[in-house]
């Protein structure tokens, strides 16, 4: 398998540099906490370490060191595509270079030799009350598949430590090749009346997906959602799926245990779940007016709404200070394939009018979009109006960083995760002492 190769072919190298850094600057200190932040969920506190992504407040994110646009430029397509095989993204995530097309499809190939999905998955999905939010049946199918890890086996037989890294990876491929199917049998069960497509082992990953929703024939949708899956992939270690998986994994529990956990945390909706109120509010908005409202029109209502002391979904960040790139690479191609979308327009027409408004009212510390205030809004344009089902696209594109960061932590050896806690006298002490 390519992807080992290239893994196993650096590891020598990281572990001398975390070596060094660890003998030779153990006791460099990166940071001190404020009280403010003890209260405040730790808010920008470096607590990790990550070589697989990087959110500047400036710039936006970097996977593996390149921004979004360098990415969607530079990782391999297939002929006639405009967005690149998600695919070569998973060999850059774990692998740590830009992939070449064959190390793509490579990719590719296992995860279609890897992609059945046991009956069992299915028969615990569809005994679930019909209610069942869509998360829930993700999280549900991801740890029903755990008595599949390869991992907890071999670790059960007794593995050397230097070796987890190579059983995660395992796992990661086998979890990673099924999300498609899995993703695509919750969405025909909740929404097509059970009319389920087998995958097509002539199609990529994020087509296949498209392809089993029954948007086989539509190319242009293929290519959204391979863009919709890049984007969502990873976004820095500190984040609650991010960060929830990787605490999960520190205890040894295996690449299921921790994907479900992760996903978990995405399906909150400060988290994750955002995605799906963003589209809600849209499309009251819509619905206020006849026509596209004009810019005085439109500028009264968002004013107004902010006065009734309500968040408007899809704007602000808690570490990005510009517009989210991953909000500009789908405005562009919304511009490309959508232009004449009323809801398209009203979100260009938001994006015009809301920053100002928002600045002017001197609350926010970010006034710009972030991904969330575009990307239901593209899968409505092409037919996916399920709002409920829009946490697990994004997860499906999550546990690829998510399982990423899970192979690269037992590479290095990452240790389990204990943090102290304080009491809250502890802290009045401390301060009356200073
Ligand atoms: C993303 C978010 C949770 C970041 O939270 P944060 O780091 O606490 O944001 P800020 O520090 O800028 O918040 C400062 C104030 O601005 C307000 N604010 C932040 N975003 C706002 C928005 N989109 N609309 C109106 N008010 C907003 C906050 O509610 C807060 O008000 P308060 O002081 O009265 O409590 C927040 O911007 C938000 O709720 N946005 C809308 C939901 C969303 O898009 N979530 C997806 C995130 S990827």
């Amino acid at each position: 398998m390519e992807i080992f190769d290239r893994i196993s072919s650096q590891l020598v190298d990281w572990r001398e540099r975390i070596t060094r850094l660890k003998e030779n600057h153990g006791s460099f200190k990166v940071s001190e906490i404020t009280v403010e932040q003890l209260y405040g969920g730790i808010r920008g506190v470096p607590t990790s370490v990550s070589d697989i992504s990087y959110v500047d407040a400036h710039e936006g994110i970097r996977l593996r060191g390149y921004t979004i646009p360098e990415i969607i430029n530079l990782l391999p397509r297939m002929d006639g595509a405009e967005i690149p095989l998600v695919g070569g993204l998973y060999h850059l995530l774990m692998a740590n270079e830009i992939p070449t097309l064959k190390d793509a499809l490579d990719v590719e190939k296992e995860w279609q030799q890897r992609n059945r999905v046991p009956d069992y998955v299915f028969d615990v999905l569809r005994r679930l009350p019909a209610d069942t939010h869509p998360m829930t049946m993700f999280s549900m199918a991801i740890l029903a598949l755990q008595s599949e890890s390869v991992f907890a086996k071999r670790y059960a037989e007794g593995l050397a430590k230097s070796d987890f890294w190579k059983y995660y990876l395992e796992d990661s491929l086998n979890l990673t090749a099924r999300l498609p199917v899995i993703g695509a049998f919750i969405y025909n069960l909740k929404f097509r009346q059970g009319q389920f497509i087998s995958p097509d082992p002539s199609l990529d990953w994020g087509a296949n997906f498209a392809h089993m929703i029954g948007k086989g024939e539509d190319k242009e949708y293929h290519d959204l959602v391979r863009l919709f899956f890049i984007l969502h992939s990873d976004h820095e270690s500190g984040n609650v799926s991010a960060h929830t998986s990787h605490l999960v994994g520190s205890a040894l529990s295996d690449v299921y245990y921790a994907c479900s956990a992760g996903i978990n945390g995405l399906a909150g909706p400060l988290h994750g779940l955002a995605n799906q109120e963003c589209l809600k509010w849209l499309l009251e908005l819509q619905a206020a007016f006849p026509d596209l409202p004009t810019r005085p029109q439109l500028e009264k209502y968002l004013s107004n709404y902010l006065d009734t002391g309500r968040v408007i979904p899809g704007y602000g960040h808690a570490v990005l200070r510009v517009t989210d790139p991953r909000f500009t690479a789908q405005l562009e191609f919304g511009k490309q394939h959508m232009p004449d979308d009323e809801l398209f327009k009203l979100v260009s027409l938001v994006y015009e009018c809301l920053p100002p408004i928002l600045a002017k009212q001197g609350k926010v510390k970010n006034p710009l979009p972030n991904v969330d205030a575009i990307n239901g809004t593209m899968q409505f344009h092409y037919g996916v109006r399920e709002f409920e089902f829009y946490t697990v696209l994004f997860g499906i594109g999550r546990t690829l960083g998510l399982t990423s960061h899970a192979v690269w932590a037992r590479a290095l050896g990452k240790p389990i995760e204990r943090p102290k806690s304080l009491t809250t006298r502890m802290l009045e002490e401390m301060v009356s002492a200073s």
